[in-house]
């Protein structure tokens, strides 16, 4: 049975009828064509589907599309403006923070779920706020250094 749902997603408003079953995940991927959400285990366990909701990093696969109704989405797509990086994509890409590039979208919106809440954080607060993403090949060091690097220039930019 289809459901009417209306969101927000990076701004745009969004009237949608959904299937009560389907996840946010699909919604935004096959739905809204926005691919920067990444499908990794589809289970809650790695990250890559991380998009925020309403401020939180939400796992998108384990979160139904109807949960969604009447709340503030925000995907990879919504964070460059006028084609600039957002300065915390820019400090992935100049601390080489991305390899494969699969759980980057995730783990900058999780990054960013983090700096907005807390501009300042330590580097326990950084793993903590990171450590639903998981990443198969950076060893996290250099993405640590991004998000780092990404909080100064966010405080200044104040
Ligand atoms: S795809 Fe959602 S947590 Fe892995
Ligand atoms: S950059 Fe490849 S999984 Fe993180």
């Amino acid at each position: 049975m289809k459901k009417s749902i209306s969101l927000t997603i990076n701004g745009t408003k969004v009237d949608a009828e959904v299937d009560q079953n389907i996840t946010l995940l699909s919604f935004i991927r096959d739905e809204m064509g926005l691919m920067g959400t990444k499908e990794g285990c589809g289970t809650g366990d790695c990250g890559a589907c991380t998009v925020i909701i309403d401020g939180l990093a939400v796992k998108s696969c384990i979160y139904l599309a109807v949960e969604a109704d009447g709340k503030e989405i925000t995907t990879i797509e919504g964070l460059s403006i006028d084609g600039e990086l957002h300065p915390i994509q820019q400090a992935f890409v100049e601390e080489g923070a991305v390899q494969c590039g699969f759980c980057i979208p995730g783990t900058i919106l999780s990054a960013k779920a983090l700096l907005d809440e807390n501009e300042d954080p330590t580097e326990e607060e950084i793993k903590k706020g990171i450590a639903g993403n998981l990443c198969r090949c950076t060893g996290y060091v250099r993405i640590i250094k991004a998000i780092k690097k990404s909080a100064k220039v966010l405080q200044k930019a104040k």
